[in-house]
């Protein structure tokens, strides 16, 4: 799976890197001294991402170093180590369904959101599988699927003039190291934390719960998110 090296040590691929969400996480990531691939349906997409996360990165990284290339979804799934799905919900399935060879072994973190809009607001979308996550999990039968970051806003991952975040991460999953190592690699974003929070059978809470904060946002105009009590 990781080969017992440290989080600090894995090189993180971020598929759907270009968008908001996948972004933020990069240049917090980067910032905090991560490898990160940042994975594109279009290579020269990714790359020019890719230079301008870096970029941004950089006077926020510190002492640590910034390292932050692109590249196709599918080479991105073959080189990283650990790897982001950060796709629409409406990819999602395709998406994965071409990356079981090159994420096989590979620990699989989705933050995909099963979110539908109408003039009622924003509602949860029913996935055949119970959840998006769990889909990835049929999909990727040979990775270690979990689930985590559906809470962060990308609107805060994005704006660096605030060197902390204050929330934490949901995890779940059913491989042990597998949640551990998302953990940790939660906990490399400034102020958070990673929380167990069962297996992928409750992943579909975690991903609607991001529903009820995007409500908690257009009421108060905010970018809102959980922290977990008495841990
Ligand atoms: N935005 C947030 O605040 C937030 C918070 C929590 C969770 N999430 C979840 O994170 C995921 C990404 O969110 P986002 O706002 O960054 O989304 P996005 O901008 O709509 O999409 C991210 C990237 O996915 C690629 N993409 C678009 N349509 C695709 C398709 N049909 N198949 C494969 N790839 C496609 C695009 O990259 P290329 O065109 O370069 O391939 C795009 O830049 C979503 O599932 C969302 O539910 C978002």
């Amino acid at each position: 799976m990781t080969d017992g090296r440290a989080v600090e040590d894995l090189v993180v691929g971020v598929l759907g890197g270009t968008g908001p969400q996948g972004r933020g996480l990069a240049v917090r990531l980067a910032a905090s001294g991560q490898r990160i691939l940042l994975g594109s349906r279009d290579a020269d997409r990714a790359a020019e991402v890719a230079t301008e996360v870096a970029g941004r990165a950089l006077p926020a990284a510190g002492t640590a170093e910034v390292w932050v290339q692109g590249g196709s979804n599918v080479d991105v799934a073959g080189a990283a180590d650990l790897v982001i799905v950060a796709v629409p919900y409406a990819g999602h399935a395709a998406t994965l369904a071409d990356l079981a060879s090159p994420l096989a072994g590979k620990v699989v973190v989705d933050c995909v959101v099963p979110m539908g809009f109408d003039e009622l607001g924003a509602y949860a979308l029913d996935v055949p599988e119970g959840s998006v996550t769990q889909q990835a999990a049929a999909l990727l039968p040979d990775s270690f699927v979990v689930g985590a970051f559906h809470h962060l806003s990308a609107v805060l991952l994005e704006d660096l003039s605030k060197p902390t975040l204050d929330g934490d991460v949901m995890v779940v999953g059913d491989d042990r190291a597998a949640t551990d190592t998302v953990q940790a690699l939660a906990g490399r974003l400034p102020g958070m934390r990673g929380i167990y929070s069962g297996r992928l059978r409750n992943a579909r809470q975690v991903e609607a719960l991001t529903i009820n904060l995007v409500s908690v946002n257009r009421r108060y105009k905010v970018h809102a998110g959980i922290r977990i009590t008495d841990v």
